[in-house]
Protein backbone atom coordinates (compact mmCIF):
# COMPACT_ATOMS: atom_id res chain seq x y z
CA UNK A 1 0.00 0.00 0.00
CA UNK A 2 1.16 3.46 -0.76
CA UNK A 3 2.21 5.46 1.92
CA UNK A 4 2.63 9.35 2.58
CA UNK A 5 6.45 8.73 2.41
CA UNK A 6 5.90 6.84 -0.70
CA UNK A 7 3.59 9.44 -2.61
CA UNK A 8 6.06 12.80 -1.52
CA UNK A 9 8.97 10.92 -3.19
CA UNK A 10 7.31 9.67 -5.92
CA UNK A 11 6.19 13.63 -6.80
CA UNK A 12 9.96 14.42 -5.93
CA UNK A 13 10.78 11.52 -8.38
CA UNK A 14 8.47 13.06 -10.92
CA UNK A 15 10.31 16.66 -10.35
CA UNK A 16 13.54 15.70 -10.69
CA UNK A 17 12.59 14.38 -14.05
CA UNK A 18 11.01 17.53 -15.30
CA UNK A 19 14.38 19.15 -13.47
CA UNK A 20 17.33 17.39 -15.80
CA UNK A 21 14.77 17.82 -19.14
CA UNK A 22 14.46 21.40 -19.13
CA UNK A 23 12.30 22.01 -21.99
CA UNK A 24 9.25 19.44 -20.25
CA UNK A 25 6.33 21.39 -19.52
CA UNK A 26 6.43 20.68 -16.05
CA UNK A 27 9.90 22.35 -15.47
CA UNK A 28 8.90 26.27 -16.38
CA UNK A 29 8.55 27.09 -12.59
CA UNK A 30 12.68 26.25 -12.76
CA UNK A 31 15.83 28.47 -11.55
CA UNK A 32 18.94 28.37 -13.38
CA UNK A 33 21.52 26.20 -11.75
CA UNK A 34 24.31 28.67 -11.46
CA UNK A 35 21.44 31.38 -10.28
CA UNK A 36 23.41 33.44 -7.41
CA UNK A 37 21.58 32.00 -4.26
CA UNK A 38 23.20 35.00 -2.38
CA UNK A 39 20.67 37.54 -3.67
CA UNK A 40 17.62 35.54 -3.54
CA UNK A 41 15.68 33.20 -5.11
CA UNK A 42 12.03 32.36 -3.50
CA UNK A 43 8.96 34.15 -5.36
CA UNK A 44 9.10 36.42 -3.00
CA UNK A 45 12.15 37.28 -1.45
CA UNK A 46 12.32 38.14 2.58
CA UNK A 47 11.06 40.59 4.99
CA UNK A 48 13.53 44.12 4.82
CA UNK A 49 16.29 42.97 6.94
CA UNK A 50 15.35 39.64 7.39
CA UNK A 51 17.49 36.55 6.50
CA UNK A 52 14.38 33.90 6.25
CA UNK A 53 12.18 34.01 3.04
CA UNK A 54 8.83 34.55 2.82
CA UNK A 55 6.41 31.87 2.07
CA UNK A 56 6.01 31.71 -1.83
CA UNK A 57 2.57 32.81 -1.83
CA UNK A 58 0.69 35.37 0.63
CA UNK A 59 -1.99 32.83 1.14
CA UNK A 60 -0.10 30.22 2.49
CA UNK A 61 1.13 32.91 5.13
CA UNK A 62 -1.92 34.10 6.48
CA UNK A 63 -3.05 30.54 6.93
CA UNK A 64 0.25 30.07 8.99
CA UNK A 65 0.04 32.89 10.79
CA UNK A 66 -3.82 31.36 11.49
CA UNK A 67 -2.21 28.21 13.04
CA UNK A 68 0.22 29.89 14.92
CA UNK A 69 -2.46 32.31 16.54
CA UNK A 70 -4.55 29.74 17.23
CA UNK A 71 -2.07 27.76 18.61
CA UNK A 72 -1.32 30.66 21.06
CA UNK A 73 -4.91 30.94 22.26
CA UNK A 74 -4.88 27.15 22.76
CA UNK A 75 -2.01 27.37 25.35
CA UNK A 76 -2.22 30.61 26.67
CA UNK A 77 -5.81 32.77 26.81
CA UNK A 78 -8.05 28.87 27.24
CA UNK A 79 -4.43 26.94 28.42
CA UNK A 80 -4.71 28.79 31.49
CA UNK A 81 -8.27 28.44 32.24
CA UNK A 82 -7.67 24.78 31.91
CA UNK A 83 -4.72 25.08 33.92
CA UNK A 84 -6.94 26.53 36.70
CA UNK A 85 -9.74 23.11 35.84
CA UNK A 86 -7.29 20.50 36.22
CA UNK A 87 -5.41 21.78 39.36
CA UNK A 88 -9.14 21.97 41.19
CA UNK A 89 -9.56 18.33 39.75
CA UNK A 90 -6.87 17.42 41.65
CA UNK A 91 -7.15 19.44 44.96
CA UNK A 92 -10.21 17.83 45.04
CA UNK A 93 -8.63 14.83 45.82
CA UNK A 94 -6.09 15.78 47.88
CA UNK A 95 -3.52 15.42 45.38
CA UNK A 96 -0.65 17.93 44.54
CA UNK A 97 -1.02 19.06 41.33
CA UNK A 98 2.52 20.30 41.23
CA UNK A 99 3.52 16.81 41.68
CA UNK A 100 1.44 14.80 39.02
CA UNK A 101 0.25 11.08 40.08
CA UNK A 102 1.56 8.83 37.24
CA UNK A 103 -0.29 9.39 33.87
CA UNK A 104 -2.60 6.77 34.16
CA UNK A 105 -4.46 7.50 37.20
CA UNK A 106 -4.44 11.08 35.83
CA UNK A 107 -6.12 9.94 33.06
CA UNK A 108 -8.92 8.79 35.13
CA UNK A 109 -9.07 11.46 37.31
CA UNK A 110 -9.47 14.09 34.10
CA UNK A 111 -11.96 11.40 33.14
CA UNK A 112 -13.63 12.82 29.66
CA UNK A 113 -13.54 16.30 30.36
CA UNK A 114 -14.36 18.28 27.53
CA UNK A 115 -12.37 21.28 27.89
CA UNK A 116 -9.01 19.54 28.63
CA UNK A 117 -9.84 17.49 25.82
CA UNK A 118 -10.64 20.31 23.40
CA UNK A 119 -7.59 21.59 24.47
CA UNK A 120 -5.47 18.82 23.39
CA UNK A 121 -7.56 18.46 20.06
CA UNK A 122 -6.92 22.53 19.64
CA UNK A 123 -3.02 21.99 19.59
CA UNK A 124 -3.33 18.51 17.34
CA UNK A 125 -5.40 20.30 14.52
CA UNK A 126 -3.07 23.46 15.00
CA UNK A 127 -0.24 20.77 14.01
CA UNK A 128 -2.57 18.86 10.85
CA UNK A 129 -3.30 22.03 9.32
CA UNK A 130 -0.10 23.76 9.61
CA UNK A 131 1.85 20.79 8.19
CA UNK A 132 -0.83 20.37 5.48
CA UNK A 133 -0.63 24.11 4.60
CA UNK A 134 2.98 23.89 4.39
CA UNK A 135 3.85 20.77 2.67
CA UNK A 136 0.79 21.91 0.12
CA UNK A 137 2.56 25.47 -0.13
CA UNK A 138 6.08 24.05 -1.29
CA UNK A 139 4.79 21.48 -3.06
CA UNK A 140 2.76 23.46 -5.61
CA UNK A 141 6.42 24.89 -6.27
CA UNK A 142 8.15 21.64 -6.06
CA UNK A 143 10.14 22.57 -9.18
CA UNK A 144 11.27 25.52 -8.10
CA UNK A 145 12.62 24.32 -4.58
CA UNK A 146 14.03 21.29 -5.81
CA UNK A 147 16.07 22.90 -8.70
CA UNK A 148 16.89 25.34 -5.59
CA UNK A 149 18.56 23.09 -3.52
CA UNK A 150 20.11 21.45 -6.61
CA UNK A 151 21.63 24.82 -7.75
CA UNK A 152 23.05 25.14 -4.33
CA UNK A 153 24.50 21.84 -4.02
CA UNK A 154 26.83 23.35 -6.57
CA UNK A 155 28.08 26.12 -4.87
CA UNK A 156 29.57 27.32 -1.65
CA UNK A 157 30.64 28.93 0.69
CA UNK A 158 31.11 24.98 2.89
CA UNK A 159 30.27 21.64 1.66
CA UNK A 160 27.55 19.24 1.44
CA UNK A 161 28.39 15.54 1.87
CA UNK A 162 25.10 13.17 1.29
CA UNK A 163 25.27 9.68 1.60
CA UNK A 164 22.52 7.49 -0.24
CA UNK A 165 23.47 4.65 1.27
CA UNK A 166 23.40 5.39 4.84
CA UNK A 167 21.46 2.50 6.76
CA UNK A 168 19.57 5.10 9.19
CA UNK A 169 18.13 3.70 12.22
CA UNK A 170 14.92 2.66 12.26
CA UNK A 171 13.75 5.40 15.15
CA UNK A 172 14.85 7.87 13.23
CA UNK A 173 12.76 7.30 10.42
CA UNK A 174 9.24 8.04 12.32
CA UNK A 175 6.98 10.92 11.41
CA UNK A 176 7.83 13.13 14.81
CA UNK A 177 5.49 15.57 15.28
CA UNK A 178 3.86 14.76 12.71
CA UNK A 179 5.03 15.70 9.99
CA UNK A 180 4.73 14.17 6.83
CA UNK A 181 7.28 11.90 5.20
CA UNK A 182 9.34 13.06 8.85
CA UNK A 183 12.29 14.25 8.41
CA UNK A 184 13.92 11.93 5.63
CA UNK A 185 10.48 11.14 3.30
CA UNK A 186 9.83 14.52 1.64
CA UNK A 187 12.25 15.74 -0.39
CA UNK A 188 11.32 19.44 0.73
CA UNK A 189 11.14 18.34 4.16
CA UNK A 190 13.77 20.77 5.26
CA UNK A 191 11.72 23.92 4.05
CA UNK A 192 8.49 22.63 5.97
CA UNK A 193 10.41 21.68 9.22
CA UNK A 194 12.39 25.37 9.49
CA UNK A 195 8.97 27.41 8.66
CA UNK A 196 6.87 24.81 10.48
CA UNK A 197 8.96 24.87 13.97
CA UNK A 198 8.16 28.47 14.33
CA UNK A 199 4.51 27.37 14.84
CA UNK A 200 5.25 25.29 17.10
CA UNK A 201 7.57 27.90 18.76
CA UNK A 202 5.53 30.76 18.56
CA UNK A 203 7.94 32.75 16.57
CA UNK A 204 11.50 31.60 17.54
CA UNK A 205 12.29 30.37 14.45
CA UNK A 206 11.63 33.27 12.11
CA UNK A 207 14.62 35.14 11.91
CA UNK A 208 16.77 32.29 13.23
CA UNK A 209 16.06 33.84 16.45
CA UNK A 210 16.87 30.99 18.88
CA UNK A 211 19.33 29.50 17.56
CA UNK A 212 21.49 32.84 17.58
CA UNK A 213 20.47 33.34 20.95
CA UNK A 214 21.43 30.11 21.66
CA UNK A 215 25.09 29.78 20.23
CA UNK A 216 25.37 33.30 22.18
CA UNK A 217 25.50 30.97 24.94
CA UNK A 218 27.51 27.68 23.96
CA UNK A 219 30.36 27.43 26.59
CA UNK A 220 33.77 27.53 24.91
CA UNK A 221 36.91 24.90 27.16
CA UNK A 222 38.06 26.44 29.97
CA UNK A 223 41.54 27.08 27.58
CA UNK A 224 39.83 29.11 25.34
CA UNK A 225 40.72 27.33 22.41
CA UNK A 226 37.55 27.07 19.83
CA UNK A 227 38.64 26.05 16.54
CA UNK A 228 36.34 23.16 15.68
CA UNK A 229 32.71 22.40 16.44
CA UNK A 230 30.26 20.05 15.75
CA UNK A 231 26.61 20.14 16.08
CA UNK A 232 24.62 16.95 16.22
CA UNK A 233 21.45 15.80 14.97
CA UNK A 234 21.67 19.36 13.01
CA UNK A 235 18.57 19.60 11.11
CA UNK A 236 18.35 22.23 9.12
CA UNK A 237 21.82 23.56 10.60
CA UNK A 238 20.52 26.93 12.62
CA UNK A 239 22.83 26.15 15.46
CA UNK A 240 26.18 25.83 12.89
CA UNK A 241 25.21 29.14 10.65
CA UNK A 242 24.86 30.95 14.27
CA UNK A 243 27.99 29.56 15.24
CA UNK A 244 29.77 30.44 12.22
CA UNK A 245 28.59 33.99 12.56
CA UNK A 246 29.88 34.20 16.68
CA UNK A 247 33.15 31.93 15.30
CA UNK A 248 33.97 33.17 11.91
CA UNK A 249 36.97 31.76 11.61
CA UNK A 250 36.60 28.39 13.36
CA UNK A 251 35.64 25.13 11.52
CA UNK A 252 32.01 24.43 11.57
CA UNK A 253 30.40 21.08 11.02
CA UNK A 254 26.93 19.85 11.50
CA UNK A 255 25.66 16.22 11.34
CA UNK A 256 22.15 14.76 10.62
CA UNK A 257 21.02 11.42 8.72
CA UNK A 258 18.44 13.46 7.08
CA UNK A 259 19.32 13.99 3.71
CA UNK A 260 16.28 16.92 2.96
CA UNK A 261 17.55 18.72 6.51
CA UNK A 262 21.17 19.07 5.32
CA UNK A 263 20.24 20.21 1.69
CA UNK A 264 18.23 23.35 2.85
CA UNK A 265 20.67 24.33 5.40
CA UNK A 266 23.53 23.95 3.15
CA UNK A 267 21.71 26.18 0.46
CA UNK A 268 20.70 28.14 3.73
CA UNK A 269 24.72 28.70 4.59
CA UNK A 270 25.36 29.39 0.34
CA UNK A 271 22.72 32.44 0.68
CA UNK A 272 23.92 33.65 4.06
CA UNK A 273 27.82 32.96 2.64
CA UNK A 274 28.30 31.15 5.68
CA UNK A 275 30.92 28.99 5.21
CA UNK A 276 30.03 25.31 7.12
CA UNK A 277 30.50 21.72 6.28
CA UNK A 278 27.10 19.52 6.40
CA UNK A 279 27.66 15.70 6.63
CA UNK A 280 24.70 12.94 6.29
CA UNK A 281 26.16 10.83 9.20
CA UNK A 282 24.89 9.06 12.06
CA UNK A 283 25.82 10.29 15.71
CA UNK A 284 26.56 7.50 16.62
CA UNK A 285 29.23 6.62 14.20
CA UNK A 286 30.53 10.16 13.47
CA UNK A 287 33.95 9.14 11.30
CA UNK A 288 35.29 12.08 12.47
CA UNK A 289 39.16 11.28 13.90
CA UNK A 290 39.42 10.94 17.65
CA UNK A 291 40.11 14.14 19.31
CA UNK A 292 38.90 16.16 17.01
CA UNK A 293 36.52 19.00 18.37
CA UNK A 294 36.71 21.56 20.76
CA UNK A 295 33.15 22.10 21.06
CA UNK A 296 30.09 19.55 20.53
CA UNK A 297 26.39 20.57 20.74
CA UNK A 298 23.58 18.59 20.06
CA UNK A 299 20.13 20.63 20.51
CA UNK A 300 16.31 18.86 21.03
CA UNK A 301 18.43 15.25 19.76
CA UNK A 302 18.22 13.38 22.19
CA UNK A 303 14.28 13.64 23.31
CA UNK A 304 13.85 11.64 19.85
CA UNK A 305 16.68 9.15 20.70
CA UNK A 306 16.19 5.35 22.25
CA UNK A 307 18.14 5.46 25.69
CA UNK A 308 20.41 2.45 23.96
CA UNK A 309 20.86 4.41 21.14
CA UNK A 310 21.74 7.36 23.27
CA UNK A 311 24.82 5.32 24.97
CA UNK A 312 26.36 4.99 21.71
CA UNK A 313 26.05 8.46 20.66
CA UNK A 314 27.40 9.57 24.25
CA UNK A 315 30.75 7.41 24.37
CA UNK A 316 30.89 8.50 20.51
CA UNK A 317 31.17 11.95 21.52
CA UNK A 318 33.82 11.18 24.41
CA UNK A 319 35.89 9.48 21.38
CA UNK A 320 35.72 12.83 19.12
CA UNK A 321 35.88 15.19 21.82
CA UNK A 322 39.38 16.70 22.34
CA UNK A 323 40.52 16.32 25.64
CA UNK A 324 39.47 19.61 27.73
CA UNK A 325 36.46 19.70 24.92
CA UNK A 326 33.11 20.73 25.95
CA UNK A 327 29.80 18.90 25.07
CA UNK A 328 26.83 20.65 25.38
CA UNK A 329 23.40 18.66 24.99
CA UNK A 330 20.53 21.16 24.93
CA UNK A 331 17.03 19.42 25.36
CA UNK A 332 14.25 18.78 27.58
CA UNK A 333 14.53 18.30 31.27
CA UNK A 334 14.52 14.56 32.36
CA UNK A 335 12.38 13.58 35.28
CA UNK A 336 14.82 13.24 37.48
CA UNK A 337 15.68 16.64 37.08
CA UNK A 338 12.57 17.77 38.01
CA UNK A 339 9.40 15.62 38.82
CA UNK A 340 6.42 16.75 36.51
CA UNK A 341 3.81 19.09 37.15
CA UNK A 342 0.36 17.55 36.45
CA UNK A 343 0.37 20.21 33.85
CA UNK A 344 3.08 18.88 32.43
CA UNK A 345 2.78 15.28 32.61
CA UNK A 346 -0.29 15.78 30.58
CA UNK A 347 1.29 17.35 27.79
CA UNK A 348 4.18 14.83 27.10
CA UNK A 349 1.07 12.55 27.01
CA UNK A 350 -0.09 14.61 24.18
CA UNK A 351 3.43 14.95 23.05
CA UNK A 352 3.61 10.95 22.70
CA UNK A 353 0.16 9.73 21.70
CA UNK A 354 -0.81 12.45 19.26
CA UNK A 355 2.34 14.19 18.27
CA UNK A 356 4.32 11.51 17.70
CA UNK A 357 7.11 12.19 19.74
CA UNK A 358 8.32 8.39 19.80
CA UNK A 359 10.84 8.16 22.52
CA UNK A 360 10.38 11.56 24.75
CA UNK A 361 8.45 9.09 27.48
CA UNK A 362 11.46 7.18 27.26
CA UNK A 363 13.80 10.11 27.29
CA UNK A 364 11.77 11.81 30.13
CA UNK A 365 12.05 8.91 31.88
CA UNK A 366 16.52 8.48 32.02
CA UNK A 367 18.70 10.21 33.64
CA UNK A 368 20.61 12.25 31.01
CA UNK A 369 23.29 13.44 33.28
CA UNK A 370 23.93 9.77 34.78
CA UNK A 371 24.29 8.48 31.07
CA UNK A 372 27.05 11.23 30.12
CA UNK A 373 29.17 9.92 33.53
CA UNK A 374 28.69 6.53 32.26
CA UNK A 375 29.84 7.47 29.45
CA UNK A 376 33.03 9.00 31.20
CA UNK A 377 32.30 12.51 30.87
CA UNK A 378 32.72 15.30 33.33
CA UNK A 379 28.82 16.16 34.13
CA UNK A 380 28.09 19.90 34.85
CA UNK A 381 25.15 20.21 35.83
CA UNK A 382 24.63 23.92 35.91
CA UNK A 383 25.22 24.97 32.06
CA UNK A 384 24.56 28.33 30.82
CA UNK A 385 20.73 28.11 29.74
CA UNK A 386 18.47 30.48 27.92
CA UNK A 387 15.86 29.07 30.33
CA UNK A 388 16.53 27.61 33.71
CA UNK A 389 13.04 26.37 34.09
CA UNK A 390 12.96 24.81 30.89
CA UNK A 391 15.94 23.22 29.81
CA UNK A 392 18.00 21.04 31.07
CA UNK A 393 21.04 22.94 31.70
CA UNK A 394 23.51 19.86 31.64
CA UNK A 395 27.23 20.51 29.71
CA UNK A 396 30.16 17.93 30.24
CA UNK A 397 33.82 18.07 29.54
CA UNK A 398 36.50 15.55 28.49
CA UNK A 399 39.18 15.24 30.72
CA UNK A 400 42.16 17.25 30.10
C1 LIG B 1 14.22 17.72 16.60
S1 LIG B 1 15.30 17.69 15.26
C2 LIG B 1 16.44 18.93 15.80
C3 LIG B 1 17.12 19.58 14.65
C4 LIG B 1 18.06 20.72 15.00
N1 LIG B 1 19.01 20.38 16.04
C5 LIG B 1 17.36 22.02 15.30
O1 LIG B 1 17.99 22.86 15.90
O2 LIG B 1 16.22 22.22 14.88
C6 LIG B 1 16.26 16.20 15.47
C7 LIG B 1 17.20 15.96 14.31
O3 LIG B 1 18.06 14.87 14.65
C8 LIG B 1 18.25 14.07 13.50
N2 LIG B 1 18.69 12.74 13.97
C9 LIG B 1 17.94 11.81 14.62
N3 LIG B 1 18.71 10.75 14.93
C10 LIG B 1 19.96 11.01 14.48
C11 LIG B 1 21.20 10.31 14.49
N4 LIG B 1 21.31 9.10 15.05
N5 LIG B 1 22.28 10.88 13.93
C12 LIG B 1 22.20 12.10 13.36
N6 LIG B 1 21.06 12.81 13.31
C13 LIG B 1 19.95 12.29 13.86
C14 LIG B 1 16.93 14.12 12.78
O4 LIG B 1 17.03 13.79 11.42
C15 LIG B 1 16.52 15.59 13.00
O5 LIG B 1 16.97 16.42 11.98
Amino acid sequence: MLDRRTLLNSSAAATATAVSAPNSAEANDTVSPTHNLQNDIEPRGSLPEGRVERLPELDMESRLDFAQAFRKWSLRDFGRNNLKRLYGMLEDKNIDPTNSPPIDDLLEIIGDDTNIYTAMRCKTTVQQVMWKNLVDGFHAHKDLYLNELASAQQQGPGTLELNPDLDIPEYAKHEIHIQPGGYIGDPLGGYVYHYGVNVFTLDLNSEDIFHRSLADIVPVPEDGKMNSFLDLGTGVAQLPLAMKERFPDADIWGIDTAAPMLRYGHMRAVELGLDINLCQRLAENTQFESNSFDVITAYILFHEVPTEDTRKILSEVKRILRPGGVFFPVDFKTYDQRPPSANSRLNQWWDHVYNNEVWTEEYRDSNFSELMREAGLIVNKNAPTLSKNFWNSLMATKEA
